[in-house]
């Protein structure tokens, strides 16, 4: 029976990811193992069925023992372990949910409705590691696949709406902190039918620009305002967030001309859903329902909203998708630039397409190679 061990399986997208193997029964058919960094011995979590106490996730020979390790513990312990685990000569497969090992020649980034065949040349040819995409990425390449694999996307510029989720729970709980602290400081003024909007907006700016605002995460106000920047700076000029966007892009297509991805990449104040707005430069004028068909008809999770107010505000907003494994596409239409050039929005689950599934999927696609 195959030994799958699990690490980082109780942070943010490790939980997503229990959630969703036990709502699609994943577990079964092999022994899972779940490791820790902090409680070996202790207890594991409920799967419904009889698991042994935590093992230590930095014991190299117990990990050894796994045909596979999927981890959403972070980067540094993939930077520690794995480069071990290597050096021990574990020819396990390596499941990953951090960027560590993303641009390394011998991984293959996953995102099985997109790049199912990237995956499977990797199995046959041997590749061991497997690693998610960025977020943005993966939502981009899951709202626009059918419009990539048709060979017509020139260049794409992608302005980014990400969410407070992408920066990690506890950025999250000081969104949410940030606005119960400006509900509190603006309370009289909205229960007083006489007081102006004006009034309650430098109510508003004054505590957005108080030293008393929680900003310990974000380093600034994010709730009633913006963050223009995420990750390190690049010497492009680039941030990290926006360097991925053509790196990893090219990288999970396999590209043989690769496609300049480009953007700025912008927090905002929803929770766990990123949303994208997109100038696509196409090599040719191809008519709007042809692109709406091929977006439509290339997985089964993505939808195209009609570019109408109505379903606009109802589908295609992070409200709407939150929680979901859906992929509205929308907004879409030709530009004033040229008939070459088409607008599009996209939302998606930050935690699901951009972090959890990609993993549990990938994990059952190594358990039917490894049946097969
Ligand atoms: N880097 C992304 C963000 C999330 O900050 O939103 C992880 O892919």
């Amino acid at each position: 029976m195959l030994r799958i061990g699990f690490v980082g399986w109780r942070g943010m997208v490790g939980s997503v990811l229990m959630e969703r193997m036990f709502a699609e029964h994943d577990f079964g058919n092999y022994e899972p193992i779940f490791f820790t960094t902090s409680n070996v011995g202790g207890k594991g979590p409920d799967i419904g069925q009889e698991i042994p106490p935590l093992k230590d996730a930095y014991n190299i020979e117990t990990l050894s023992e796994m045909d596979i390790i999927v981890t959403c513990q972070g980067g540094d312990f993939t930077k520690r372990v794995y480069p071990e685990l290597q050096e021990e000569g574990w020819s396990g497969y390596w499941i990953d949910s951090a960027s560590t090992l993303r641009m390394n020649d011998d991984s293959i980034i996953v995102l099985d409705p997109v790049n199912k065949s990237v995956i499977e040349a990797g199995l046959s040819s041997g590749i061991k590691t497997y690693v998610g995409g960025n977020c943005t990425v993966s939502l981009m390449l899951m709202a626009l696949s059918g419009l990539f694999a048709s060979g017509h996307i020139e260049w794409i510029s992608s302005m980014t709406y990400q969410a407070a989720s992408g920066a990690g729970a506890k950025n999250m709980i000081e969104l949410v902190q940030q606005m119960s602290a400006l509900a509190d400081a603006s309370k009289d003024l909205i229960d007083n039918p006489a007081s102006s909007a004006i009034e309650l907006d430098a109510r508003i700016t004054q505590k957005l620009r108080s030293p008393a605002l929680p900003v310990a995460h974000f380093g600034a106000p994010l709730a009633a305002s913006l963050i223009p920047w995420i990750d390190r700076p690049m010497d492009s000029g680039q941030t990290r967030e926006e360097w991925k966007g053509y790196a990893e892009t090219n990288k999970i297509l396999q590209t043989e001309k690769p496609i300049p991805v480009d953007g700025l990449c912008v927090r905002i104040g929803a929770m766990r859903c990123h949303s994208q707005g997109f100038t696509i430069k196409l090599n040719k004028d191809l008519p709007l329902d042809e692109i709406s068909s091929m977006l439509r008809e290339a997985h089964e999770w993505v939808e195209l909203v009609p570019n109408e107010r109505a379903a606009t505000i109802k589908d295609l907003t992070p409200a709407a998708v939150s929680g979901t494994l859906t992929v509205p596409v929308g907004r879409l239409r030709k530009m004033l630039m040229g008939p070459e050039y088409v607008a599009a929005f996209s939302c998606g689950d930050q935690l699901l397409w951009g972090a959890a599934e990609p993993i549990r999927r990938i994990m059952n696609i190594v358990i039917n190679h490894l049946s097969d």
